[in-house]
């Protein structure tokens, strides 16, 4: 009681303010203005705050769900109490509204209701594009474009923007090595090097350069942290992970996020090692918000608070709460902790005002930035939501994009590229003509079977003599999911029966000069909650494939995944495999681009493939242990009836053409800790057509205070050389790249051996060495 009466000090000091408001509301021109920019902005959110009562700091830090499109169990909070907290302006963020209309008229109850009228921001789900959707974040990762990467965020932000919304829960930038969790396919894979720059690049094209732009959106680095380490792959599972992992593995993304400016941050719903991350201190107050200095605010993962409960961390809501404010989290999604327990909290001192107001003060400070208060409605725009939205040319942007996330896994007898005018083409399987499951999950307001489809694609491109035998062979799944219901109250399934339309595929692939046979994953086998153990080709798919297999051996797997699958068979027997991903709206025209040769596959796999789902977690950098492989002995590390490495192997990618790699230089071979080494290679192109090649650079930090892994990606490059032409590539060796999370907790070089690869993959056999001095 004693802090709120505290409160009324500081009103009362500022209460000149209230004499400058226009019609009552808090306006960017009525706040006195200073020189530099970051005091301006501080002074605008220390004057706003100053003006709150209790329980419209507190409503700051609430979230809720427009009901109709919940993304998890649904909170207990009624439509009536919803509508009463934001008129009493004890509301700080809706998500999962949609439309201008709705954005629109929901800031309109707070603006004419509210006593501050502070507006609302309004978060929403934008994984991989808005309506335009874009190939899913694992897909896109396989380009190792990071230009590209930009522009994809950066069109799904101008969509996001111009459809009234200005925040998405993207990136999620998680290592994860598992093929079993499900969310693999929300991210870039199982590289921290990869996560890193590809975070940072979708953060920049969602934010651009200035948020108060309408064409721009806040990001939200997701999730913070160790979400992708879940044991098992099981989705929201116990992390068991040391600080070196910890440190050296998951946290340099997030760090990376945060220098880079990301918005917001989204806390995880595992816990590591006893402690449920969103209550964790050490990670939230102490090290992002300290440490790293970083002024955005944490929103909780939907319902994350009050699932401490179920952990066994706290002993109720009230509880949870307490752990929550005290770690550092900002806003609550979805658990409806944070309204009801916050007062009581503080009249307890089991919080303290002061982490209540940083925390209301990192909500505003992002208000402030959008330009919010200067306009609530300023993202509301009904012509821009229509002629921004979906366009022709934001589309073909999505298809260069999935073009380039294709990756040509096998072309053993060269059947790829496919001329145009092939005589005759069987397009097969059950994902072969499917409009709606090149989209993938999570996505957003794309359109129930709005994607170009394989077959479709194909039909594009060929000449009109072609002749296309298309046949469905069989179902994937038994359907659940009716269009535009909540998938998450439908589990999969897969226990088809009907092999009635095999013996259909079998005579239009007997027909056929070229098979191509679109198999893989139904859109919402990945995703949040989608975690499996078995990862091979589900329901009668391989019986599909082994029947048409049998008659034509000209066959190509087009393949449709969100998660590294085991495709030992086919990788052992079929000719030509092609990673398709869920590539998004223009999905088809983006595979007969690659089929076709219009475009030279270029893509290398963000995560590795395995023989078999019992390798998993599989990556390619691993600890070598104290027993690594030796051809002359059982007794090691690995399987006796598995090989230890992938099928296809991390940074794996083949083209129409090849590359070859030569000469690989160093200028020095000695250098102190903070010294630079320049390096460089030769890149010739020896076959007939030009292509892109993804030079990949790997170190090794030969002994340390801790183990270090096998190989680490710390640099790339993705370059055109065209036929017969020889590049140089070159990179410099700095301490960045050097460094890692020492014994002594801490971010340091060491002195000592290290080795260098340069290549094409993960596998780069050009090695030679260096040494770190004193
Ligand atoms: C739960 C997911 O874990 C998170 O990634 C997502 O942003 C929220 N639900 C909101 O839908």
């Amino acid at each position: 009681m004693k802090k709120r009466t505290l409160l009324i000090i500081p009103i009362l000091l500022l209460a000149f303010l209230l004499y400058s408001f226009e019609k009552g509301r808090i306006d960017n021109k009525n706040v006195i203005s200073t020189p530099n920019l970051d005091e301006q902005l501080e002074h605008k959110v220390d004057s706003v705050l100053a003006l709150m009562h209790l329980n419209e700091k507190i409503g700051q830090l609430v979230q809720y769900s427009g009901s109709w499109n919940a993304t998890g169990p649904s909170s207990s909070i009624g439509d009536q109490h919803k509508l009463d907290k934001l008129k009493r302006g004890e509301v700080g963020s809706m998500l999962n509204i949609t439309s201008v209309a709705s954005i629109r008229e929901t800031q309109k109850i707070v603006m004419e209701n509210s006593r501050l009228k502070i507006p609302l921001i309004f978060g929403y789900d934008v994984i991989h594009g808005y309506k335009t959707i874009f190939p899913i974040p694992l897909g896109e990762s396989a380009s190792w474009d990071l230009d590209i990467i930009k522009q994809s965020a950066s069109i799904a932000a101008k969509e996001t923007a111009a459809s009234g919304l200005q925040w998405t829960f993207a990136p999620m930038i998680d290592v994860s090595r598992d093929a079993r969790w499900g969310r693999m396919m929300e991210g870039a894979g199982e590289d921290t090097y990869l996560n890193t720059v590809i975070g940072v690049a979708r953060i920049q094209g969602f934010q651009g350069n200035d948020l108060s732009e309408t064409n721009t959106i806040a990001a939200c680095a997701k999730h913070f942290a160790g979400y992708g380490f879940a044991e098992a792959g099981r989705d929201y599972n116990t992390v068991n992970i040391g600080e070196n992992e910890l440190h050296n593995t998951i946290l340099p993304p997030f760090k990376a996020a945060a220098k880079a400016g990301v918005a917001t941050f989204m806390n995880a719903f595992n816990e590591i090692d006893g402690i449920p991350s969103t209550g964790n201190k050490v990670l939230q107050r102490d090290l992002l918000k300290g440490d790293w200095g970083w002024n955005g605010f944490i929103v909780s993962d939907w319902g994350s608070i009050g699932e401490m409960i179920a952990h066994g961390y706290a002993k109720d809501k009230k509880h949870a709460a307490q752990i929550a404010m005290n770690a550092g989290v900002d806003m609550d999604m979805e658990s409806n902790a944070y309204e009801a327990h916050l007062e009581t909290l503080l009249d307890e001192n089991k919080i303290s005002i002061e982490q209540l107001d940083d925390a209301v003060k990192r909500v505003l400070r992002l208000k402030f930035k959008l330009g919010l208060f200067d306009d609530p409605y300023k993202y509301c725009n009904e012509e821009k939501e229509v002629s921004e939205v979906y366009t022709e040319e934001n589309l073909a942007i999505a298809r260069d994009v999935a073009k380039k996330s294709i990756v040509l896994l096998k072309n053993e007898t060269n059947i790829l590229p496919l001329l145009k005018d092939i005589k005759s083409i069987a397009v097969i399987g059950p994902l072969a003509d499917d409009k709606d499951a090149p989209l993938g999950n999570w996505r957003a307001k794309g359109e129930y079977n709005s994607a170009v489809s394989v077959l479709e694609g194909v039909k594009n491109a060929v000449s009109n003599t072609t002749k296309i035998y298309y046949e469905k062979g069989v179902d994937l799944t038994v359907p659940t999911v009716k269009p535009g219901e909540n998938q998450f109250l439908h589990p999969l399934k897969f226990n088809t029966t009907d092999t009635s339309g095999i013996s259909a595929a079998v005579e239009a692939a007997k027909k056929a000069e070229v098979v191509l046979l679109v198999i893989g994953e139904d859109a919402y086998q990945t995703g949040e909650g989608r975690s499996q153990t078995n990862i091979g080709f589900l329901g009668l798919q391989n019986a599909l494939l082994e029947a048409v297999y049998k008659v034509n051996k000209n066959l190509v797997i087009v393949l449709m995944n969100g998660r590294p699958m085991d495709i030992s068979w086919a990788a052992n027997n079929v000719p030509s495999i092609l990673e398709c991903w869920f590539l998004g709206s223009e999905s088809g025209n983006a595979i007969a681009d690659v089929l076709f040769g219009d475009y030279n596959p270029s893509g290398k796999l963000p995560v590795s493939f395995p023989h078999h789902v019992g390798q998993e977690p599989l990556y390619y950098n691993q600890k070598n242990t104290g027993r690594p492989y030796s051809p002359r002995h059982v007794t090691y590390s690995g399987y006796t009836d598995t090989p230890k490495t992938a099928l296809f192997p991390f940074g794996y990618g083949l083209s129409y053409t090849t590359f070859e790699y030569k000469n690989l230089k160093l200028d020095k071979t000695e250098i102190p800790k903070n010294g630079e080494i320049k390096v460089s290679v030769e890149v010739m192109n020896v076959g007939s057509m030009d292509g892109e090649e993804v030079v990949q650079l790997y170190l090794r930090d030969l002994v340390g205070s801790l183990t270090r892994p096998i190989k680490e990606l710390k640099g790339f490059k993705k370059t055109m050389i065209k036929a017969g032409e020889t590049k140089t590539i070159n990179f410099t060796i700095n301490s960045e790249m050097l460094q890692f999370y020492t014994i002594n907790k801490t971010w340091e070089v060491e002195p000592g051996d290290f080795n260098i690869w340069i290549g094409g993959d993960s596998k780069a056999h050009l090695k030679t060495s260096f040494i770190v001095s004193e």
